[in-house]
């Protein structure tokens, strides 16, 4: 495995390369839900990127950027045992200058949501996705469901100024007990852990009352939010693929998303049915 620390190497590097590339880009503090990313890119391309980089400009003022969990030799260890190609951390000063370009997330579907709450947090991901595409040129970038409404914004960029990139989603990877795999989850206590398995629950809630052909909306979530009681919901929403709202499930064509302050740490979790 070999270790790039600037975008200028690294495209030096890539240059000479004529294989396919998958790409995974991560903040590091790597789990399993990464791991799952990296074994699609490996199984998909003959050369397999990771980038580690705590992406400043997605970090609104006050959230967590300073104490973002940071464990550089863990993940190097893990990218080998992985057996990836090249691990890409560079440093913000490589990434950004002073006086930048900048990406802007669209004006509706990046300011709902997480994006309600985190008001410019999109255009941070969506400016450093882009520059790390640029990098890696991948022929794959891997991104995870898990984070449904980056992903679908990150397919609208692609789309929208015509890059040649192909995004590929993975599924959501949880603990045996539900929750779904996130570097944050080691900010909760014992007690949070156990409050926070409300969040995969009011979907396993929903998901059972769907079966059982109750597509109502509002009537799943108001169940849902009995389930989530008492943590400080920030949303659960309900929305067709498009993230479009809608009365009636349609199954084949619906997500449920859910955001919740555990204490401190917001954590999100969906499922797409
Ligand atoms: P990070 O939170 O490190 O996540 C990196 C990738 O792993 C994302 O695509 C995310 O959706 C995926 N992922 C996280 N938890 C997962 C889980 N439990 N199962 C499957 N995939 C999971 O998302 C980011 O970093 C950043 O915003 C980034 C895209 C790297 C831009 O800075």
């Amino acid at each position: 495995m070999k270790i790039i620390s600037t975008p200028s190497d690294l495209k030096e590097y890539l240059k000479t390369k004529k294989s396919t590339i998958g790409f995974v880009p991560t903040m590091g503090a790597l789990h399993d839900g990464h791991i799952s990313l990296i074994k699609n890119a490996k199984k998909e391309n003959e050369l397999t990127v990771v980038s580690i980089f705590v992406n400043p400009t997605q970090f609104l003022k006050g959230e967590d950027l300073d104490k973002y969990p940071s464990k550089h030799e863990a993940d190097k260890k893990i990218c080998e045992l992985a057996g990836i190609d090249i691990l890409f951390m560079p440093t913000a000063d490589t990434m950004y200058t002073q006086d930048e370009v900048s990406l802007q997330a669209p004006k509706i579907r990046a300011y709902v949501l997480e994006g309600e709450t985190r008001p410019g947090h999109f255009s941070g991901v969506l400016t450093v996705v882009m520059k790390l595409l640029n990098i890696v040129n991948p022929t794959k970038a891997y991104f995870g469901k898990k984070d449904a409404q980056q992903l679908k914004l990150i397919s609208l960029m692609v789309k929208q100024l015509f890059m040649s990139v192909e995004i590929v989603a993975v599924d959501t990877v949880r603990e045996s007990d539900g929750l779904a795999l996130s570097s944050r989850n080691v900010y909760l206590n014992k007690e949070e852990r156990k409050e926070a398995l409300k969040i995969s629950s009011s979907l396993s809630m929903a998901s059972k009352m769907i079966v059982r052909n109750s597509l109502d909306v509002d009537e799943i979530k108001t169940k849902m939010l009995e389930v989530l009681t008492p943590l400080n919901v920030s949303y659960v929403a309900i929305l067709n693929r498009e993230f479009e709202i809608i009365k009636s499930v349609e199954i084949g064509n619906t997500i449920i998303l859910v955001e919740a302050l555990v204490g401190n740490t917001r954590l999100l979790d969906n499922i797409w049915l």
